[in-house]
C-alpha cells in the first residue's frame, strides 16, 4: 500500500478502485501517520487549534436513525439555551482563550432565521476578533446567505455518507444525499469556510462507501472535515449495532491529511469517547483541531448523540487544562487565535 500512500501524498487524488483497495486493507498505518504528521507540520507546525463548542439546542425535527437527539427519542429531555446563556458561554470561553465559537444544535424550528440572525450579530458584535461557526443543519440558500451577512464565518454540515443508498439506510425518507450535497456547495459558494464529514463504521458502510466519501471531498474541496467512529445510542434504531473502529477512524484521518494537507481536521469527541486516548491518537494521525465543550454543565448530558459521551461532567476550564497538558505531552500545543486554514503548499505540477 506504500505506493498508493506515496502517490496520495504527491498529488492528493486517487481513483475509486485505489481508494477502495487502500481503505479496505488499511495497511501501513504507521507509514501513513508519519507522512500525515509531516504534512500537518508543514502547514500548521505543532499548533492544534481549539474551538469552543456551544450545544445550544437539542430539539430536532429530523429523525436520523443513528442520532441520540432524533425527533422520536422519547427519553431525551429537551433544552434550549437562551441568548444570555449563549453569550455567557462565549464570555467564559473567551477568558479561557477561545477565539472560535461553534454554535451547534439540532434542527430546531424555534430558532427561526430572524432569531438566528440576531444571535449571530450579537455574538460577532461582542467578540469581533472571534470566528463564528454554525452547525445547525440543512437550510435554504437564502437562510445561509442571511447568516453569512449577519457575520457567521464558517459552517459545519457533515455529509454523513456520500453513497446515496447508504445515506437512505441512515436517514428517514424525507432526507437525501442530493440535498445535503446541494447545501454544502451553496455554503462554499456563499463564502463560508465549509466543513463536511462522516462517521466511520456506521451500519452498512463498506470500504467502497468510504472511497466515495474521499471522492466527494476531492470534489467539494472543503476547509474542514470532521470524522469520528459511529457509536450506538441506546434509544435509537441502531442501539444494537456494532461501534465503528478507532483504528480505521485514525487511518481515515491520515488519508484526509494527505488528500488535502491544509485541511482543518478535528480529533473529535466521538474519537475521545471510543478510546481514552483517542484525541491524542487523532492528532498523531494528522488531526489539528480539538473542540472542547463550553455548554453549561447542567445541559451537557442532554446533548447525548451516542452513549457514554465524554466531558459531560466537567467544567470547560478543567477540560481545557487537561487537554492542554495531554497535547503538550505528545509534542503539540493549543494555539491562540482563530485558527483559519493555511495555504495549500503542495505544488500545482504534482496534481497529476
Ligand atoms: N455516533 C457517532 N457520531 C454521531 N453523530 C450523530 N450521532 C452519532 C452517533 N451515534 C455525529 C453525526 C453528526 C454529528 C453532529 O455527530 O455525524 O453530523
Amino acid at each position: 500500500m506504500r505506493e498508493l500512500i506515496d502517490r496520495l501524498e504527491r498529488c492528493g487524488r486517487l481513483d475509486k478502485e485505489e481508494w477502495t483497495a487502500l481503505i479496505g486493507a488499511a495497511k501501513d498505518a504507521e507509514y501513513l501517520f508519519e507522512k500525515a504528521r509531516a504534512a500537518a507540520r508543514r502547514h500548521y507546525g505543532t499548533d492544534v487549534y481549539k474551538r469552543g463548542l456551544i450545544e445550544f439546542t437539542n430539539f430536532c425535527k429530523n429523525n436520523c436513525l443513528y442520532c441520540g437527539i432524533r425527533r422520536d427519542g422519547r427519553d431525551t429531555t429537551r433544552y434550549r439555551l437562551s441568548e444570555e446563556e449563549i453569550l455567557d458561554c462565549c464570555k467564559r470561553g473567551y477568558a479561557l482563550g477561545f477565539r472560535t465559537f461553534v454554535l451547534q444544535g439540532g434542527e430546531d424550528p424555534y430558532y427561526t432565521d430572524d432569531r438566528l440572525v440576531k444571535l449571530i450579530a450579537e455574538m460577532k458584535a461582542a467578540y469581533p476578533d472571534c470566528a463564528l461557526t454554525l452547525s445547525i443543519g440543512e437550510k435554504s440558500k437564502e437562510s445561509y446567505q442571511k447568516f453569512f451577512d449577519a457575520g457567521a464565518d464558517r459552517y459545519l454540515l457533515r455529509h454523513e455518507t456520500a453513497n446515496p443508498d447508504h445515506y437512505r439506510k441512515l436517514h428517514p425518507k424525507e432526507m437525501s444525499f442530493e440535498n445535503r450535497k446541494k447545501c454544502l456547495f451553496w455554503l462554499k459558494e456563499i463564502g463560508y469556510q465549509t466543513g463536511c464529514g462522516f462517521m466511520v463504521g456506521s451500519p452498512g458502510q463498506t470500504a467502497e462507501c468510504l472511497a466515495e466519501d474521499m471522492l466527494f471531498i476531492t470534489e467539494l474541496q472543503p476547509d474542514m472535515v470532521g470524522i469520528g467512529p459511529f457509536l450506538p445510542h441506546h434509544n435509537t434504531p441502531f442501539a444494537k449495532e456494532a461501534k465503528g473502529s478507532v483504528a480505521l477512524t485514525l487511518y481515515m484521518i491520515g488519508l484526509l491529511r494527505l488528500l488535502k494537507p491544509n485541511l482543518l481536521i478535528p480529533a473529535t469527541t466521538a474519537l475521545g469517547t471510543a478510546d481514552a486516548n483517542g484525541r491524542e491518537k487523532g492528532v498523531l494521525a494528522g488531526a489539528n483541531v480539538v473542540m472542547p465543550n463550553l455548554s453549561p454543565v447542567r445541559v451537557r448530558r442532554k446533548y447525548e448523540l451516542y452513549d457514554n459521551k465524554i466531558c459531560t461532567g466537567d467544567e470547560a476550564a478543567e477540560c481545557c487544562a487537561a487537554l492542554e497538558r495531554s497535547m503538550e505531552r505528545i509534542g503539540f500545543h493549543l494555539a491562540k487565535g482563530r485558527g483559519d486554514p493555511a495555504e495549500d503548499q503542495r505544488k500545482e505540477e504534482n496534481y497529476v
